[in-house]
């Protein structure tokens, strides 16, 4: 059996505007080969420009330090040339939208045989039945037929499981998958999820899910790092994430995607995160959280180990556990009225 490849994301920090803008700061992530890695956080907390990064993805106008390791090579220092020839046979991505990265003027099997000829010397005539064989792998039935169909005659989560069909094409080692399904209906997002975790079993690759909502990667990632505003506040084993979280943030976003009678009346954690500013210098979520103190609010706060692999930048990480639901409704309600 072949080597498999890990993903190791160090330090990474990315910013805009001559590093005005900071929207990444410090993250360090690390996707073991075969295993999944959950990556949580509300809109706006640098998932994507995270898991882009690891593919060289990066808006020009992006500055990224830092090191973003794939086996042994640095992704941050690779030529597009360079970048090119990694992406798809080691690492791919799929995106939340399939119908901005399918040419909509081609044929699916012909777009799905044109990547995989792209990576290997093969016979035009193989790649296309290979490709005919990866949309039956992804569960679209009559795949020979649908193989000459084109993007828009696809349903979304067709599509999704065409543009799955197209990551796998170059048999890469790591997947990124940032909000696969968000813009799909509960019964397919089930279906995607089911397909994406099957796929990566089989095919033993590493997986880096990208996802605003906390339950969705704890049905499919052994470890979770929670994001806010730029930087990863917790992260460890899904089950003490889950079960043991020792940070107010991912104690909110637990309350807002569990569908429980307690925790149906909150929707999300009140307030909103700070805008992108040059730097850190106190816990950024200390606005919106019932346990914030002076402490929090002045000095930097680490990222500490509180478990065997699980971490947390909190200071009050002690307390955290004991936290209700309605202590963030009673912040909600005093910061309205003050
Ligand atoms: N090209 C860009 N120029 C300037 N700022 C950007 C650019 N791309 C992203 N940002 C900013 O960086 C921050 C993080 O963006 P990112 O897309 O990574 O968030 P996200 O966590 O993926 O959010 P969402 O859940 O909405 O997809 C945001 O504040 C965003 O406005
Ligand atoms: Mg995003």
């Amino acid at each position: 059996m072949t080597e498999r490849l890990d993903l190791s994301i160090e330090n990474l920090s990315i910013a805009f505007d001559k590093g005005r803008k900071v929207a990444v700061s410090g993250v360090t992530l690390h996707v073991p080969a075969r295993e999944a890695l959950g990556l949580v956080g509300e809109s706006g907390s640098g998932k994507s420009l995270t898991s882009r990064a690891a593919l060289g993805l990066l808006p020009k106008t992006a500055k990224a330090t830092g090191r973003i390791r794939l086996g042994e090579q640095s992704i941050l220092e690779l030529s597009s040339r360079q970048l090119q020839r990694v992406r798809g046979a080691r690492i791919a991505m799929v995106f939340q939208d399939p119908m901005s990265a399918l040419n909509p003027v081609v044929r699916v099997g012909d777009s799905i045989s044109q990547v995989i000829r792209s990576h290997e010397p093969i016979s035009k005539r193989d790649a296309y039945s290979r490709a005919v064989g990866l949309i039956d792998r992804v569960g679209i039935r009559d795949a020979k037929v649908r193989a000459t169909s084109f993007p828009h005659e696809f349903s979304g989560g067709m599509r999704q499981r065409v543009m799955i069909a197209m990551a796998l094409a170059s048999k890469p080692q790591i997947l990124v998958a940032d909000e696969p399904t968000t813009a799909l209906d509960v019964i397919v997002q089930k279906e995607i999820l089911y397909l994406l975790d099957e796929l990566r079993r089989e095919e033993g690759m590493g997986m880096l899910l990208v996802s605003h909502d906390l339950a969705v990667v704890a049905t499919m990632c052994s470890h979770i790092a929670v994001m806010y505003a730029g930087q990863i506040v917790e992260e460890g084993p899904t089950k003490d994430v889950l079960a043991r979280s020792r940070m107010p943030y991912t104690i909110g976003l637990l309350a807002s995607s569990r569908r429980d009678k307690s925790y149906s009346r909150l929707t999300s954690i009140p307030g909103a995160p700070p805008p992108l500013s040059e730097s850190t210098t106190s816990c950024r979520f200390a606005p919106r959280c019932p346990l914030a103190t002076d402490a929090c609010r002045t000095a930097p706060v680490e990222l500490l180990e509180v478990g065997p692999g699980h971490k947390v930048r909190c200071i009050h990480s002690e307390e955290a556990s004991s936290l209700q639901n309605s202590d963030f409704r009673k912040l909600d309600q005093e910061t309205a009225h003050e």
